[in-house]
């Protein structure tokens, strides 16, 4: 790998994993700190990626822990693995979360039309106890949450067994490092 076409690699990878449901990639860790200092962490669907904004984007449920955690801090860490092409990629960021407005209503166009609404529609925040009633009612208006991730800084590490490699990639930088 080249250090002056790493940058470029990766973000191309992020942005496959956008539209290629089989990319490893498709499916980061989300780690974020809880209202005590706390670490969280869980398994995200990536919505979006954009090189020339460096921002990545994902939907939840706007009842959601994680969304109360990141309007609290929005400090998070996102870590993507592909065994197809041995690549680990951390990428520390700054997210902000939307529940309003042109770009959830342009989101949740496309989001109704498929089966997916429905966990969007649910009377139940995520994480509440199911009540002993089965309930079939869906709310009205969806609980669409866009958090939208602008990347500070990126850790990348390449597995082979001709020797590891690392880089670390940032506004101001881009080196390698002891892997
Ligand atoms: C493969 C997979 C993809 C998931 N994608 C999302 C997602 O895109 N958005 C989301 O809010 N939760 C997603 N989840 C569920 C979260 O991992 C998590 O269980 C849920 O959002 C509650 O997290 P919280 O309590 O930290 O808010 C996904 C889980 C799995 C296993």
């Amino acid at each position: 790998m080249d250090l002056s076409t790493l940058t470029g690699s990766i973000w191309r990878e992020l942005e496959l994993a956008n539209t290629d449901r089989q990319h490893q990639w498709r499916t980061p860790v989300l780690a974020s700190i809880d209202t005590n200092g706390l670490p969280q962490a869980r398994t995200v669907v990536l919505r979006k990626a954009c090189h020339h904004t460096q921002t990545l984007q994902f939907f939840s449920d706007a009842r959601s822990p994680k969304v109360a955690q990141l309007r609290a801090s929005g400090q998070i860490q996102l870590v993507f693995w592909s065994s197809a092409l041995k690549w680990q990629l951390r990428v520390s960021a700054q997210a902000r979360v939307e529940t309003s407005g042109a770009e959830v209503d342009k989101a949740w166009q496309g989001i109704k039309l498929g089966p997916a609404r429905q966990d969007y529609l649910s009377p139940f925040a995520p994480g509440d106890a199911l009540p002993n009633t089965v309930t079939t009612a869906l709310d009205e208006s969806p609980h669409l949450a866009i958090i939208s991730a602008e990347v500070i800084h990126m850790d990348w590490l390449s597995l082979s067994s001709e020797g590891h490699q690392r880089a670390e990639i940032s506004a101001t930088a881009v080196r390698w490092l002891t892997p």
